[in-house]
């Protein structure tokens, strides 16, 4: 069995390797060499567990990660998700690798953004709005700059302390990029063309008059039925891609609420990006449109990451 660390995976796992990862991890899914069942979760007294199990066809592995995910764990100086993906070979069911998941989880969650920006965001985004200030606002920073000529980036965050310790941060890692703290999550995405919200949120931050025509959003942060970064008028505003329909009806509190509320329709979905990506639906039609992208994250993503580094390492030690 081999075992690779949270730093191992943070030194091989490049951005630009992941997102190229991420779109064969997606478009695998959408095609069906790659199958998954939606996670199940299991609420603990203060946070909850991830299991998460898939099988990837062309890789011929299959794997699962099991994550905890603990919201208040920043004050303890701790991440917020902690646990490994366990990665087993399909012809004898041997499990061959334990990967560190935390890592993989802020690097794959950002990589993916990445990739469906490149596919959705205007060509000439060049103003970056980044609503959250931790572990995922830290990689979509370098996910967003990996696909986009960035030369603007405003940041909105509560608690106000943890954003200034992030753009103090950011500003040291990106000498060149003018990066601004703004007093509201309005001020911060007004005239942005590329916003990500990364955030441990319970209610809506962003609204549809907040948002000018023509942005991408990425909506990152809520991923359980009753939570949401994103308002109801702004999801119908937009068009919605999704990374799994069937995660999305089962998790997404950005979809569920609208539809419950009969504000959106079913077919509210235009499909999922990974699609959008083999070109069977249509990407951005006009320079005007919203376009969101919910992520719930899922399994495939995390398990070809795993065997990525698995191959990498077995080829090193031979
Ligand atoms: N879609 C996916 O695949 C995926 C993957 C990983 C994480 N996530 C989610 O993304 C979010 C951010 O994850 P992270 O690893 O950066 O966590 P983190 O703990 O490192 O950072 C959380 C951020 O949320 C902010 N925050 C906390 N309470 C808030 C509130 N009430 N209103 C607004 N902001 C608030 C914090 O200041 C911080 O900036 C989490 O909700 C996490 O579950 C999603």
């Amino acid at each position: 069995m081999i075992i690779i660390s949270k730093e191992e995976v943070h030194q091989a796992l490049t951005m630009p390797r992941c997102i190229s990862l991420m779109r064969e991890a997606l478009t695998g899914l959408e095609e069906g060499v790659n199958t998954q069942s939606v996670r199940s979760t299991m609420a603990m007294p203060t946070g909850l567990l991830g299991f998460m199990p898939c099988y990837l066809g062309a890789r011929h592995k299959f794997g699962a990660k099991i994550i905890s995910v603990y919201p208040e764990n920043s004050k303890r100086g701790l991440p917020s998700h902690q646990g490994q993906v366990l990665l087993f070979e399909e012809e004898t069911g041997e499990p061959v690798a334990l990967v560190d998941a935390g890592a993989i989880t802020d690097i794959r969650t950002a990589a993916v953004s990445a990739a469906v920006t490149d596919l959705l965001a205007r060509k000439d985004s060049r103003h970056l709005a980044m609503l959250g200030s931790g572990a995922q606002a830290i990689a979509h920073l370098e996910a967003m700059l990996a696909v986009r000529d960035i030369q603007e980036v405003t940041v909105w965050s509560y608690p106000k302390a943890h954003g200034e310790q992030y753009v103090e941060n950011m500003k040291k890692k990106y000498p060149k990029l003018p990066i601004t703290l703004c007093e509201t999550a309005a001020d911060a995405v007004k005239g942005a063309d590329i916003i990500c919200t990364v955030c441990h949120c319970t209610d809506p931050i962003l609204f549809g008059n907040m948002v000018s025509p023509g942005t991408h959003i990425n909506a990152v942060g809520a991923c359980t039925p009753t939570t949401r970064e994103v308002s109801s008028d702004l999801v119908k505003l937009a068009r919605l891609y999704v990374d799994q329909v069937e995660a999305c009806r089962a998790e997404s509190g950005e979809y569920l609420i609208p539809l419950k509320e009969g504000i959106i329709t079913k077919d509210h979905i235009v499909g999922t990006v990974g699609a959008a990506m083999l070109g069977r639906i249509p990407g951005r039609r006009s320079p005007q449109e919203i376009t969101l992208f919910d992520s719930l994250g899922l399994a495939t993503e995390d398990v070809v990451c795993a065997d990525a580094l698995y191959q990498e390492k077995l080829a090193q030690e031979k």
